[in-house]
């Protein structure tokens, strides 16, 4: 019987464990994956936590994972442009990705490049998604400056180089283990924390124009302190500034369509983006793969492989 991931309450990452499930079966318009490579993502954790349950609830037992790749073992009636034995990569919405096999709408697949690996396909989907909706959202123009905070994580390491791949200058912040990356990838790295706001004035000569908050806490409060117009700012980790400042929280569900998914593919594919993976674990090994993501520091993305 395939193996998946499950968890029947919430909680730390004891509640994550392996079980066999009954063999997926697709219904019209679907199709069964059989997954080679599944992204984790913060949010996840942030489910199985219950830090969400208000505004994602869980129902028990519940799956988990959106991010997947991997290849078309079965199809449901009436799925066209589709075929058993494709590679393709793409997502669900039923918390059930993490998985040996799982059933995802047809219309949620794309093909897997030849030149793109399993583990960056199976990991593009939410991080590289909500970096898209995110450049997108402040309208970014050859000789604009942004900063992106969070610039090496999961999202920032998508962002910073759509960014500059918009013809912006990038600011990234990151800690220092990670600059010597931002750097080889067109980005100006800056340390967070005390003095960031005068090293970001420094290192721009003083004009910003949009600024990407991958991280919450206060970096909206400093973009506007920056002199960046509220519709030149979004975040996806503080939904309160919305309302309180009027900026921008396009996410995952601005940009999760199959067309910016295979737009995203097809960077990668022919060399202008990169997904840096910073570590592969089992499927078996979910708790150690969370506790890693979970320290907050990962450089790209984590990924699980059944
Ligand atoms: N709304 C949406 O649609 C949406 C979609 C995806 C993700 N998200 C949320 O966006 C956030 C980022 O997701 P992710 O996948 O990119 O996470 P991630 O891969 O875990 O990256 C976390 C980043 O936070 C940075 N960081 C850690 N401590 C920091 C601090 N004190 N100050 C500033 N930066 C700090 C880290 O930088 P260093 O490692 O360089 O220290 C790292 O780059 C999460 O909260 C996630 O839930 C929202």
């Amino acid at each position: 019987m395939p193996q998946a991931v499950r968890f029947d309450e919430y909680g730390g990452l004891d509640v994550l464990r392996i079980v066999e499930v009954d063999r997926p079966v697709p219904g019209p318009g679907q199709a069964v994956v059989r997954v080679k490579a599944a992204g984790i993502n913060p949010g996840e954790a942030k489910i199985r936590s219950g830090l969400l349950a208000q505004r994602f609830p869980a129902t028990f037992p519940s799956g988990e994972g959106s991010d997947l790749a991997g290849v078309v073992e079965e199809l449901g009636a009436g799925v066209t442009g589709l075929a058993v034995g494709d590679e393709v990569l793409g997502w669900t919405d039923n918390r059930a990705s993490h998985a040996e096999l799982v059933v995802v709408e047809a219309a949620h697949l794309v093909p897997k490049p030849a030149g793109v690996s399993w583990e960056v396909a199976g990991a593009l989907f939410v991080a590289g998604v909500t970096a898209y909706a995110m450049v997108r959202a402040v309208s970014l123009r050859a000789g604009d400056s942004v900063v992106v905070s969070g610039a090496a994580g999961g999202v920032g390491s998508i962002a910073v180089q759509l960014a500059s791949n918009a013809g912006a200058t990038v600011i990234g912040l990151a800690s220092e283990g990670h600059h010597d990356w931002l750097s080889r990838h067109g980005v100006i790295p800056l340390t967070y924390g005390d003095g960031v706001a005068d090293r970001i004035r420094a290192a721009s000569g003083g004009r910003m124009d949009a600024f990407l908050d991958t991280f919450g806490g206060d970096y909206v409060e400093l973009a506007l302190a920056l002199g960046v117009r509220p519709d030149r700012i979004d975040t996806i980790a503080n939904f309160a500034a919305r309302e309180k400042y009027g900026v921008k929280i396009d996410g995952s569900a601005a940009g999760g369509t199959p067309e910016v998914l295979a737009e995203l593919a097809g960077l990668i594919g022919s060399g202008q983006l990169e997904i840096p993976i910073a570590a592969v674990y089992r499927l078996s090994e979910v708790r150690e793969a969370y506790r890693d993501l979970e320290q907050g520091h990962t450089l790209g993305k984590i990924v699980l492989k059944p």
